[in-house]
């Protein structure tokens, strides 16, 4: 459902502390109060009547809202800036105002019951069990946005059945550089992508009545001393690489809310942003929802009210708990700024008016009312993890699958030849479904590669498993020199006696995760040379990467036949992987992201994670292709490469800008059409990918970007048409000097491809400047 007044008009993991919250801690006295008496112990107004404006589903919530807001009390406004407990918004009984009631996504419902360390421990106390569903950056190899769409509803459907209102998700971060611990969160290196992606998961979350959460806003691109790193970012690559997809999400997705991050940008903490939060998100983009802080990041008062942070989290007993720990206070986390006595210290002493108090609950209710939250709580006490939503979580986790190598067609599987697969790898014989921190949903099933495996082989052919080498840090028993050299002999083995071996590799959710980067782009636990002695072993070797983060792979890539990327593939991991191997399913994910060949190559090299505590983004709007393609350095895969068992040609493009009347106004647009055959013999989808290079730009300008995209499914020989409607913005800059968005008139040279360097039909248009003025 959307609503009224959007249509018409931590380096610590948040660890181990919520279960213990529970004394309560002395607050400064309320001006005009006695110490120690609560703003909530003052004489209360009566509950209005029961035919109160507000009440009336009838009329339009800005009206409703206003109404609500007439009856609080300046204490009962304040109360509502900061959270009742850890995940739970402050309710306002007298007036019937519920809390919002908060899970952590966005990979699916995450228990609520307390931190990290709490709620992700496999014996925590009451767990909370709900579908795993792919990481973020799986979903966008699918470039599938109808799928992420539903995806989104689905865990909107679990929120909802577990009695909640709204979920931390979906995380729009862009990938900058291939350490950042939470890469596999976002949806890749591209904002276009990125935005597609979120607008579809929010519009799915918010088609049931659940609120989302857009995160972390903005450019939450490092975990490193991530409540202290203070990053410089260009005007220009805020507006063309960071802020796009928070864009989207706002005038495309009527977003309800956006998380503001961690970090500073340009000298100011991101909860106290004021060109950022409000000059951009609410007065440019046009953002009515609620802002809502990153857990404990909040660092002032009237700065962070007036900057249009609504809603500091997490509230009450617990924050303060955690707030008085040692290791909070180290981390960079300082205090709890928006609870009332503070909130009402700083109205008294005139830092802060009513009126921006009154703004920012009246963006906390115009959600809690036009989300429908006011009037149909969401009781709880549905089913999860329904037949429905794990079909959603497999498609999912199988479209993102991306080939990237197949040298003498070693997949699919063909079991008429293949009687013996050696399935190894420390990722091999455990599922793992996600990375670490907030995200990781505990599912109450998860189906590893080796099941997967064993399953869809049956009969057919014998599996055999060898750990090969233990994850880095897991069983201190495959630790020893001893102990490695057994379980690599014992891999090569099964190796060498099976007619094929599939090697999974990767990390896993402690060395990949929130609150601390990667330290290094190889892979961990001597797995490189696991592949090296298997693929010596066995020349018919699969290896499949089971990680969110880009690998190094120099060592092995030139011996490799075959190469899966199946990130974290959540619960169904293991069927989507098996069912791609076997052929049951055509692979036809691409890669939201670039793979380098060595990390020294990223374009943020040199300029992360920065020095004391200073990081300079100097490569500007050269993030990812942008900049490997611009700039002629090789990648190991580029961005949308993915390849398939079958196989597309493209045809017939054409190209043509148009003045189309849209009422009395002339809106500028380019219409491209191309022909896409599949010629192979087997059904396929292709990601048709549409990319815009401008010939003489009076600016620099990337190579190419991504400015539309299309997935097709394609029967054998079947040949379907790609229509594409690109707008102004497709062929826009940001410019510097102007501050402002500019398309110059000129030539342009629209770009169809497999990938962002597999171009495989070119046309240049026309731009006239007549068709660019503002009329
Ligand atoms: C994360 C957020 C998360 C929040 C609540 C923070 O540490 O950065 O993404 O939603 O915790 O768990």
């Amino acid at each position: 459902m959307r609503f009224s007044p959007f249509i018409c008009a931590l380096s610590l993991c948040l660890c181990g502390v919520a279960d213990a919250f529970s004394q309560a801690v002395p607050r400064p006295a309320l001006p005009g109060t006695a110490p120690g008496q609560p703003a909530s112990s003052q004489p209360q107004p009566a509950p209005p009547p029961a035919d109160a404006p507000y009440r009336n589903a009838n009329l339009p919530v800005e009206q409703r809202v206003a109404d609500l807001l007439s009856r609080m009390t300046p204490q009962e406004k304040a109360s509502m800036l900061a959270g009742s407990g850890w995940m739970e918004s402050t309710p306002i009984p007298r007036l019937g105002i519920p809390a919002i009631k908060m899970a952590d996504g966005p990979m699916g419902v995450r228990s609520w019951l307390g931190s990290s360390a709490v709620t992700s421990a496999a014996n925590a106390a009451a767990p909370i069990e709900a579908t795993s569903f792919p990481a973020g950056v799986c979903m966008a190899a699918t470039w599938d946005t109808p799928l992420v769409q539903k995806e989104g509803q689905s865990i909107a459907q679990e929120v909802k059945a577990l009695g909640r209102d709204m979920i931390l998700g979906p995380t729009v971060n862009i990938n900058r550089q291939p350490l950042w611990g939470r890469n596999f969160e976002g949806y890749g290196e591209d904002p276009y992508l990125s935005g597609r992606m979120g607008v579809a998961y929010l519009q799915g979350v918010q088609s049931e009545g659940v609120i989302p959460s857009v995160k972390h806003f903005v450019a939450n691109n490092e975990e490193y001393e991530r409540h202290r790193i203070n990053e410089t970012i260009s005007d220009r690559a805020l507006h063309e690489i960071y802020l796009p997809a928070f864009k989207a999400a706002v005038e495309e997705g009527n977003a309800w809310n956006v998380m503001s991050a961690y970090n500073l940008v340009n000298g100011a903490h991101m909860a106290e942003n004021m060109p950022l939060l409000h000059d951009v998100l609410q007065n440019q983009f046009g953002f009515q929802g609620f802002v809502i802080s990153d857990w404990g990041s909040t660092y002032s008062t009237s700065p962070t009210i007036n900057a249009g942070m609504d809603l500091e989290m997490p509230g009450g007993r617990p924050a303060q708990k955690w707030m008085d720990l040692p290791q909070t206070a180290e981390s960079g986390n300082s205090d709890l700024w928006l609870t009332p006595e503070k909130v009402l210290f700083d109205l008294n002493a005139g830092h802060v008016t009513q009126a921006q108090i009154d703004d920012n609950v009246r963006r906390i209710l115009r959600v809690i009312v036009g989300s429908g939250l006011f009037d149909h709580p969401h009781p709880g006490g549905g089913e999860v993890d329904t037949p429905a939503q794990r079909a959603v979580a497999l498609q999912g986790a199988t479209e993102g699958i991306v080939l990237l190598k197949n040298d003498g067609s070693l997949l699919p599987i063909d079991p008429t030849k293949v009687h013996s697969i050696a399935v190894i790898g420390p990722n091999a014989g455990m599922a793992r479904t996600g990375g670490g921190g907030s995200s990781l949903v505990r599912p109450k099933y998860a189906i590893a590669p080796l099941q997967g495996i064993e399953e869809r082989a049956g009969n057919a052919a014998k599996v055999t498993y060898a750990l090969g080498v233990g994850m880095e840090g897991e069983v201190s028993a495959h630790d020893t020199p001893e102990a490695r050299a057994a379980d690599l002999r014992q891999a090569v083995e099964a190796a060498s006696h099976a007619d094929v071996a599939v090697v999974v590799v990767g990390r896993d959710n402690k060395i990949e995760g929130e609150g601390h980067d990667l330290a290094t782009m190889d892979l961990p636990a001597g797995q490189d040379e696991l592949i090296e002695a298997v693929e010596k072993a066995n020349p018919h070797t699969v290896v499949v990467l089971n990680t969110g983060d880009p690998v190094t792979m120099t060592r092995w890539l030139d011996k490799t036949p075959a190469l899966l990327d199946m990130w974290y593939g959540g619960q169904e991991g293991g069927h989507a992987l098996a069912a791609i191997l076997f052929g049951d399913a055509d692979p036809s994910g691409k890669l939201p992201v670039t793979l380098p060949k060595r990390y020294e190559e990223n374009p943020a090299y040199g300029h992360y994670p920065g020095q004391n505590l200073q990081v300079d983004y100097a490569e500007g709007i050269y993030v990812g292709y942008r900049y490997y393609d611009t700039k002629k350095v090789e990648p190991a895969f580029p961005f949308g490469y993915g390849m398939s068992y079958t196989a597309f040609t493209y045809d017939n493009m054409g190209a043509t800008p148009r003045l189309a009347w849209a009422g009395k106004t002339p809106k500028f647009g380019v219409t491209v059409d191309v022909s896409v055959q599949n010629t192979g013999t087997r059904a396929g989808a292709e990601v048709v990918e549409l990319y815009v290079h401008e010939n003489k730009p009076p600016i620099d300008r990337p190579e190419r970007e991504l400015k539309a995209f299309q997935r097709v499914d394609l029967q054998p020989g079947e040949t379907k048409w790609a229509h594409f409607r690109l707008d102004r913005s497709a062929f826009s800059y940001w410019d510097p000097a102007t501050r402002a968005w500019t398309t110059d008139p000129g030539d342009y040279e629209i770009q169809i491809g497999a990938s962002s360097r597999d171009i495989r039909q070119r046309k240049v248009i026309k731009i006239p400047a007549s068709f660019l003025q503002p009329r």
